[in-house]
């Protein structure tokens, strides 16, 4: 046997081991602790003055009570991958499993905070809280001591009957993110939730969330274009390029929990966020 040949046998044999423990890599089952598994996602919507492709081959695989971010410049897909984990979309190509289970419906599983709370301004926050209880058709009593420990946890006891007109935006925030919780989701998902508020309301709501996160434990998506909020937030930063809108890094941020303000004085944080703001090409 000459020498070529048995490189050649050597690097067959090496072929068919990557090869193998390429099939092997696919047929994994999805882990215990994959809550969301996102494969070769695509969107393109179709309106009168033509395609948008939204989303492009997207691939991500979320963690259970992992805290994920997800940032890009604005129109990069965003809102659109949200909308798809959350079923209020339909992919053009791709799928996406939470508990291992394709999507096709909302679930009571997910609870969804918008940058708008939509509070109904005709009942109280008692009752805009108790609303996806009342839809759900859940106990009532056990439904109202929970809307009352949520508002007690986000500084809105005392609070429960007053009006939605009669509170700040960031209360009404507060609000709404009660709402999203009342049914106990196992899954949080956040659209630029706090970026109609001021700067200090924000960073106050931010922290607030997770003292949530870490009392409850849940998978949360937040999508922010706010680079600084999601490496404070986030386990991982999931970096968006601009249109079609792909993944274009994943970043994990070890910095330690509980998670603090002054955190941004970190020279790691900087170094988070110069890298987040290269990979994304935004200021
Ligand atoms: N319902 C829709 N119909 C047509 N185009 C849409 C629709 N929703 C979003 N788009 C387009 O898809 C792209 C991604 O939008 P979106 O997901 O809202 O981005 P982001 O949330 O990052 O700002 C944008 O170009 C936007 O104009
Ligand atoms: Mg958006």
């Amino acid at each position: 046997m000459g020498k070529s040949q048995t490189v050649s046998f050597s690097s067959r044999e090496s072929l068919m081991e990557e090869s193998n423990k390429f099939l092997q890599e696919r047929k994994r089952p999805e882990r215990p602790t994959d809550k969301v598994v996102i494969e070769k996602l695509h969107k393109t919507y179709l309106t009168s003055s033509g395609r948008t492709v939204a989303l492009q081959d997207v691939n991500l695989t979320i963690g259970k009570d992992e805290f994920v971010a997800l940032v890009g410049p604005s129109g990069c897909g965003k809102s659109t991958l949200l909308r798809a984990i959350s079923a209020l979309i339909k992919p053009s190509k791709g799928k996406i499993l939470i508990d291992g289970t394709p999507v096709s419906s909302p679930s009571n599983q997910v609870g969804i905070v918008f940058q708008q709370a939509v509070l109904l301004p005709w009942r109280t926050v008692l009752d805009n809280v108790l609303l996806p209880a009342e839809i759900l058709r859940l106990n009532l009593v056990k439904a109202r001591a929970r809307a009352r420990d949520l508002l007690n946890m986000v500084g809105l006891s005392g609070f429960e009957a007053r009006y939605p007109g009669e509170l700040s935006g960031g209360m009404q925030q507060r609000a709404a993110i009660c709402r999203a919780l009342i049914h106990n989701p196992s899954m949080l998902l956040m659209d630029e939730p706090f970026a109609a508020l001021d700067a200090l309301t924000r960073e106050e709501l931010g922290l607030e969330l997770l003292r949530i996160w870490a009392a409850e434990k849940k998978t949360i998506v937040f999508v922010t274009h706010n680079i600084s909020e999601a490496i404070l937030l986030a386990d991982r930063v999931v970096a968006m390029s601009p249109r079609p809108g792909r993944i274009s890094e994943i970043i994990s941020v070890d910095l330690p929990r509980p998670r603090a303000l002054d955190m941004e004085f970190l020279p790691e944080f900087k170094s988070y966020s110069d890298r987040v703001r290269a990979v994304i090409g935004h200021s």
